[in-house]
């Protein structure tokens, strides 16, 4: 018997991929302002770190205004943006490869200067973020988070039919598929934690309940995509954003258990090591593998990302552990990673310091492996 390995093909959906080396979603605030739609820079970026038969899931892409909490970053809710999308993803196609969009709404993770109109931001229930935690306003300034309005039940169904909407612009831009985000701290996941869903209705309270807003928002991308072509994001024992669930098991047992039958194309988790990755460099000890947790709940293909290293991801796909794995810190600054990972080439280390936010420097500046000795 053949085991599989990071470069031996993966059939995700209806998609053949060539490789399991996919890119993560990354939020880097580089999109066009004020119309907030992607434009050339980032083509040329997502083109640059395209392979044939290889999957890129494009950056956290809020569903509606109200789901911004960062600037600069893309939304899929404009003619504009699915315009700016669009250009994006005929880059990945005209080299083979396949994209899939990151559907989000922050929820609680804004600023009132990011809300139209001035207003707080929402969230299940009127619940801060921790005091610990600081943000940025929409013009730079350091803030306190503040604490959000807890949206009304009649409102929800609103959220969803944005998730919807924006599952149809996405597939108008030309994507192969959408994925939730449902990790990290934001709008849907503070809907599935007890943390911060204190809600009395229908959307909190039980495991059931919580877990509502993340089905309800399957159902309509499956409704617009099929189930075979959306993916779902979690971070079952993170901690980013001041999230966590107190006893993640029995919560996440339930939702990937709910999710199983729907037939998506994929799961997808970041390690609960890497939780935070975005904000600073962590590596957190004793924490559970998501991926061996659950790994026997969920049928279908599993992607993993979170602190892989080529050897790392090799052993977790020969060990049965994950079907693909994503890479974010090490595809920002290697935009040929999936080659240097196959030949062992050397990595160049990322920059933090660029991560958010800017132009080329540290965006589409970094070289791939044949051009270091050149540059
Ligand atoms: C700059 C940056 C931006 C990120 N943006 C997103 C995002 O938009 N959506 C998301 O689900 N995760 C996001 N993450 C988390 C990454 O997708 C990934 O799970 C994390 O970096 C751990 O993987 P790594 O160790 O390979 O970097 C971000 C991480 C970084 C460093």
């Amino acid at each position: 018997m053949n085991f599989p390995s990071l470069f031996s093909p993966l059939k995700i959906g209806p998609y053949q991929l060539t490789h399991r080396v996919a890119m993560a979603p990354l939020t880097r605030m580089r999109a066009e302002r004020p119309s907030l739609a992607p434009r050339p820079l980032n083509a040329e970026y997502y083109g640059q770190r395209a392979t044939p038969g290889g999957l890129i899931i494009a950056e956290a892409s809020p569903v509606m205004a109200t789901g911004h909490g960062n600037a600069g970053v893309p939304g899929i809710y404009s003619d504009a943006q699915v315009k700016g999308w669009r250009a994006v993803v005929d880059a990945v196609h005209a080299k083979g490869g396949l994209i899939f969009l990151q559907l989000w709404h922050v929820g609680r993770v804004s600023h009132s200067s990011f809300q139209p109109g001035g207003v707080l931001p929402v969230a299940p229930s009127a619940v801060p973020i921790s005091a610990d935690l600081k943000t940025m306003t929409a013009d730079g300034k350091p803030a306190a988070y503040e604490t959000p309005r807890a949206l009304e039940t009649a409102e929800i169904a609103g959220v969803v039919d944005s998730f919807r909407h924006a599952a149809i612009n996405a597939q108008q831009a030309g994507f192969d598929g959408v994925e939730i985000h449902g990790a990290n701290g934001y709008l849907i996941e503070q809907f599935l934690q007890s943390k911060t869903n204190r809600r009395t209705d229908q959307y909190g309270g039980s495991i059931e309940n919580r877990a509502r807003l993340l089905m309800e928002i399957a159902q309509a991308a499956i409704e617009v995509w099929g189930a075979n072509r959306v993916g779902v994001r979690l971070s079952p024992y993170g901690i980013a954003n001041d999230s966590g669930e107190a006893d993640p098991m029995p919560l996440y047992t339930h939702v990937i258990k709910s999710l199983d039958p729907l037939g998506l194309a994929y799961l997808h988790f970041i390690e609960p090591r890497s939780s935070g990755a975005g904000r600073a460099e962590v590596n957190h000890q004793n924490v559970p593998s998501a991926m061996v947790l659950f790994r026997s709940v969920w049928s279908g293909v599993l992607i993993s990302a979170g602190g892989f290293t080529g050897e790392t991801a090799e052993a977790a796909i020969a060990a049965g552990h994950a079907d693909a794995i994503a890479f974010g810190r090490i595809f920002i600054s290697n935009p040929d990673l999936p080659r240097r990972l196959r030949e062992g080439y050397p990595l160049t280390p990322y920059n933090r310091a660029t991560f958010y936010g800017g132009e080329e420097k540290g965006y589409t500046d970094y070289p791939a492996y044949g051009e270091l000795e050149q540059a």
